[in-house]
């Protein structure tokens, strides 16, 4: 490997997401196009054009700027697994519908301006693996549904793993959200993580770098705290009558 890809980090004050810009002299890929501002903000700073959108799952907090991104740079590819493609055209499946109540939730302060809004499908879908190389190092994408259906980790030769909300460094993974599964964790995504170099640099779709051996792969008394905190979930509010029930829309 002969120079390192430059790494820039944008993080989402108001969500805490963080979306990655992956720049290799003019080219770059976009983990998670949170703010398109910022992102573009960057690319500009580089002289750099996205040629990637890479998704590691369907939540608003992860994709808001996407469409922006998409319109300003027509050439680049959205990719992403099926499930994710498939629900983030949806406002109930990429949260888009709760995410102020849910914000408000964990920050106590009322959040009137967080938009409903979907996306159009991913350019590229796969299902399982898929595996593609970028200026000579291989990009491995896999799908490790569990914090939702459409999560994938993306390992990138002599970068690191990108994991989304699917492992974190400071706060156990939430399997509560719609379509989201303990079990799924259990049985694939926590598997997958514990086959790969614990000394690897993992990315996390929220908070700082770490190895993945400090990751938290499960914790059920915090994950326990962080729901009695949080709140309950879309399903418990939409009993309790704080947000409207719905259906999901139907897809093309
Ligand atoms: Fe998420």
């Amino acid at each position: 490997m002969e120079r390192p890809v430059k790494i820039v980090t944008v993080t989402d004050s108001q969500t805490t997401s963080n979306g990655y810009v992956l720049l290799e002299g003019r080219d770059a890929i976009v983990i998670d196009p949170n703010l398109e501002g910022e992102i573009v903000e960057t690319l500009e700073k580089y002289q750099a054009v996205p040629g990637l959108a890479i998704l590691t799952h369907e939540h608003a907090d992860h994709i808001r700027g996407l469409e922006a991104l998409r319109e300003r740079y027509p050439q680049m590819r959205t990719v992403a697994s099926l499930l994710c493609s498939e629900r983030i055209q949806d406002i109930r499946s990429n949260l888009s519908r709760i995410f102020g109540v849910y914000l408000m939730f964990i920050t106590g302060e009322r959040v009137l301006d967080y938009p409903k809004f979907t996306c159009r499908a991913a350019d590229v879908m796969f299902e399982g693996r898929l595996l593609f190389s970028w200026h000579g190092r291989q990009f491995a994408l896999e799908g490790i549904p569990g914090h939702s259906p459409g999560s994938i980790g993306i390992l990138a030769e002599g970068i690191g793993l990108f994991t989304g909300d699917s492992l974190l460094g400071d706060r156990p993974v939430i399997t509560r959200f719609d379509g989201g599964s303990r079990q799924d964790y259990e049985r694939v995504a926590v598997p997958y993580f514990q086959v790969l170099d614990p000394g690897l640099t993992v990315y996390p779709g929220h908070g700082e770098p770490f190895l993945l051996r400090d990751g938290i792969l499960r914790d059920d008394v915090q994950e326990r705290e962080a729901q009695e905190k949080e709140g309950p979930g879309q399903e418990a509010w939409e009993k309790e009558g704080r947000i409207a029930p719905c259906t999901p829309t139907p897809q093309k």
